[in-house]
């Protein structure tokens, strides 16, 4: 660079690019231009260098992040991919939400990535971005944030964990963390067996190794258009992933000349695509909160009766844990989404696009035919029949509940029994081992108060334990009813997201042990057994929970919405309500 290199030209101010973009406002633009580049160049980058276009990569690498351990050679590789792209890379922290690390839940801290993301895609000086995600709740927080930014955005995820082979048979997190829990629990496994295989349900880098949210959530950003059909599932220690990284970055700077933004993505007909994918995958019932969070942003609604309907035409296609017997590096071996897609081609709208601006029917075209069936079924032999999820309607669920078929016993679809209630999750851990408590293996085991606007933050707490006593008689199932979530890598007769939830005032706040619930799948229906006179009788004697005083809690009890509408904040939506 020349010392009397004069400075980049003003023609950037009529039609800001890269660094010129979203300069701040002194009043005199040259002059934030030139303070920037001056700041910029503090960090060593050359003029020719500053006179890029710019990708900005969201980096979520942290030492409480397990899930995303390969993020930084991820920005490495990325920025590989933009550099010889001719652009410049530059990575900027978010959020990082790792599941297990939070408290009281990652799902509390879902929105506050998605609004830390936008923030910095909306505020920082970038032309397209990149946005490493991977662990359940960053890549909706992602794509939620893309959408309301409307930032030309490629989503790379971290990738699955590979599963370990140990004393015989497969293991990785996080189905066969819950199966062994609930066998120590039951009295089947020793405690030195437990703290054994603790070491060893976890043993690669990446994210839960079955179709839990994470995948899901991969799967469902792919359909979506927002990263070629095959990085979805690539494990996280393969070298294909870096090379998926290097793509990204290449992409990012297509984007660039050729944008195609996150609003020409998300579209009703993607959306419907992305529902049965879900479907198909037998994939989490999270997603579906995240997925309504990702389409509200943009004005889709995803209605809940729509589901239903999907479910009823869209056959369970993946034998993955934790509805079948696979993991995800088994998936990716067997085709990948590519493969599931084309099994279900009919069922799709083929005229939605990816970030190259190809049809979903172009990429299906695209050459490779294998597929393992052990795996990806055909549509003559699927694992089901129909879809993994439906959706419940009732006086107890008035706005609907969410029911993992794929996932739950038969035994159980049609059942009216009495229930055993908790009053939230201090209630549960103080009650539910108690040995004088008074509970059947018949009986209907409920939860309230752990829904979106309460301390507990809507956790992944509807997998509520067996009762000891009763898991000790070999009882493996019963239903369970709450108004929280449970873990994509979770299985059970369970019954979630009873939407409005007890905390505002919702049906199951009334419900009392010793109530009869009546659960019907055949019917869609979740319902209480209680006359319209005591209901309003114990509405009546109802008080509201306070609400918490400051901070995020108190954002989030203020404005967070049900499930039906993701979550999401009602002031992060398009029109903010
Ligand atoms: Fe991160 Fe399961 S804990 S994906």
């Amino acid at each position: 660079m020349s010392k009397n290199e004069p400075p980049p030209s003003g023609a950037s101010r009529n039609a800001p690019k890269g660094l010129a973009r979203n300069a701040a406002n002194y009043g005199d633009l040259d002059f934030a231009l030139y303070l920037r580049r001056s700041f910029a160049k503090s960090m060593g980058y050359s003029t020719t260098m500053l006179e890029k276009p710019v990708v900005g990569i969201a980096d979520t690498s942290s030492d409480y992040n397990n899930c995303h351990r390969t993020a930084p050679e991820l920005v490495a590789a990325v920025k590989r991919g933009v550099l010889a792209a001719g652009a410049l890379p530059l990575g900027f922290p978010t959020v990082s939400l790792c599941e297990p690390s939070l408290f009281p839940t990652s799902m509390h801290y879902r929105n506050l990535m998605a609004l830390d993301t936008e923030a910095m895609l909306s505020a920082q000086p970038m032309d397209s971005a990149v946005l490493i995600g991977g662990c359940d709740k960053t890549v909706p927080a992602q794509l939620m944030a893309a959408a309301s930014s409307d930032m030309p955005s490629v989503m790379l995820v971290t990738g699955p964990m590979l599963a370990q082979r140990y004393e015989g048979e497969r293991l990785a997190a996080c189905t066969d963390c819950r199966r062994y829990w609930a066998r120590y629990r039951a009295g089947e496994v020793t405690p030195e067996k437990i703290n054994a295989i603790e070491g060893k349900l976890a043993s690669s880098a990446g994210t839960c190794g079955v179709m839990g949210t994470a995948s899901t959530m991969a799967c469902i950003a792919a359909v979506l258009g927002f990263m070629p059909l095959d990085t979805a599932s690539i494990p996280a220690v393969h070298s294909d992933r870096l090379r998926a990284a290097e793509e990204a970055g290449a992409l990012a700077v297509r984007l660039i000349t050729h944008p195609v933004k996150p609003s020409q993505l998300i579209t009703a007909k993607s959306v419907e695509n992305a529902l049965r994918v879900l479907l198909a995958i037998g994939g989490s019932t999270n997603a579906l909160i995240h997925l309504a969070a990702v389409a509200g942003r943009v004005g889709v609604k995803v209605d809940l009766r729509d589901l239903d309907r999907l479910s009823e035409t869209t056959p369970v296609l993946v034998d993955l844990k934790p509805t079948g017997e696979g993991y995800m590096e088994d998936f990716h071996a067997a085709g990948g989404m590519k493969m599931l897609l084309r099994e279900m081609r009919d069922l799709l709208h083929l005229d939605c696009i990816d970030l190259y601006g190809r049809t979903l029917g172009e990429q299906l075209d695209e050459p490779g035919d294998f597929v393992d069936r052990q795996y990806i079924h055909a549509r003559a032999t699927p694992v089901s029949p129909v879809g993994g999820l439906v959706s419940l309607f009732g006086n107890l669920a008035p706005d609907g509940a969410i029911l993992k078929r794929s996932a739950a016993t038969p035994a159980l679809f049609e059942k009216e029994a009495r229930c055993v209630v908790f009053d939230g999750l201090a209630d549960l851990a103080a009650r539910i081992d108690d040995p004088d408590l008074d509970v059947t293996a018949d009986d209907i085991l409920v939860l309230k108060n752990a829904g979106p606007t309460t301390p507990a933050g809507m956790p992944e707490a509807g997998y509520l334990p067996i009762p000891k006593k009763i898991a000790r008689q070999g009882v493996k199932d019963m239903v369970r009813i709450s108004d929280c979530r449970m873990s994509g890598t979770a299985f059970g007769t369970i019954v979630l997201h009873i939407s409005p939830e007890a905390a505002v005032g919702g049906p199951l706040a009334f419900v009392q042990s010793g109530d009869r619930i009546k659960l019907s799948v055949k019917d869609r229906s979740i319902d209480v057994l209680l006359s319209d006179e005591e209901f309003a009788r114990r509405r009546a004697a109802w008080v509201k929970p306070a609400a918490p005083k400051r901070g995020w809690d108190k954002l989030t009890h203020d404005q967070v919405l049900q499930a039906p509408d993701g979550c999401d904040l009602g002031f992060l939506r398009p029109d903010g309500a």
